[in-house]
């Protein structure tokens, strides 16, 4: 971490806030429970849309979680400027989520925030976390693969101050 003394914060961010985003966020919080970095590093998410305000992840990518021991039950919100604000990095999961964030950052140190998840993969190659909303099971199984390597190598970035 580039500054041990403050709280390091983190904003997953994807379309709906109901299956990448808040699935990123419930992997990213218990890697960093179990790294016992809980009074170190934080962790939230958001959608650009605004669609699913209030609610639950959805149904199925709270199962396929489930089964690898996760537990995603953040409510839905839409991702605002004030997050530039509140948030040390901003992770997009695709290139539409990234750049309707980057449309709504107010200056170049905000824009400089803007990450994509994939530019943390360590074990795949991806150029994008796609949306599972109208997939099978193997979309959300791909997801969480791609979130949980990820997460690992955003943890590592961190950890080593290079973001
Ligand atoms: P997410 O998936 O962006 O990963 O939460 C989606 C959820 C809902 C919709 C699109 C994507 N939707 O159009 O309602």
């Amino acid at each position: 971490m580039k500054d041990n003394t403050k709280l390091y914060k983190v904003l997953f961010v994807c379309l709906g806030n109901i299956c990448r985003s808040p699935a990123a966020e419930g992997i990213f919080k218990k890697l960093v429970e179990e790294n016992k970095l809980g009074d170190k590093i934080i962790a939230d998410s958001a959608g650009t849309s605004g669609y699913h305000n209030g609610e639950l992840p959805d149904s199925r990518m709270r199962q396929h979680g489930a089964r690898r021991g996760y537990k995603f039950d953040s409510l839905s919100r839409k991702f605002t400027v004030h997050d530039f604000d509140d948030f040390d990095i901003i992770l997009a999961m695709d290139d539409s989520n990234y750049a309707n964030i980057m449309r709504l950052a107010p200056d170049i140190e905000s824009e400089r925030k803007v990450y994509r998840m994939v530019d943390f993969l360590q074990k795949y190659s991806h150029d994008h976390v796609p949306d599972p909303y109208y997939s099978g099971a193997d979309g959300f199984e791909l997801v969480l693969d791609l979130l949980e390597d990820g997460c690992n190598g955003l943890l590592e970035q961190i950890r080593d101050g290079k973001v």
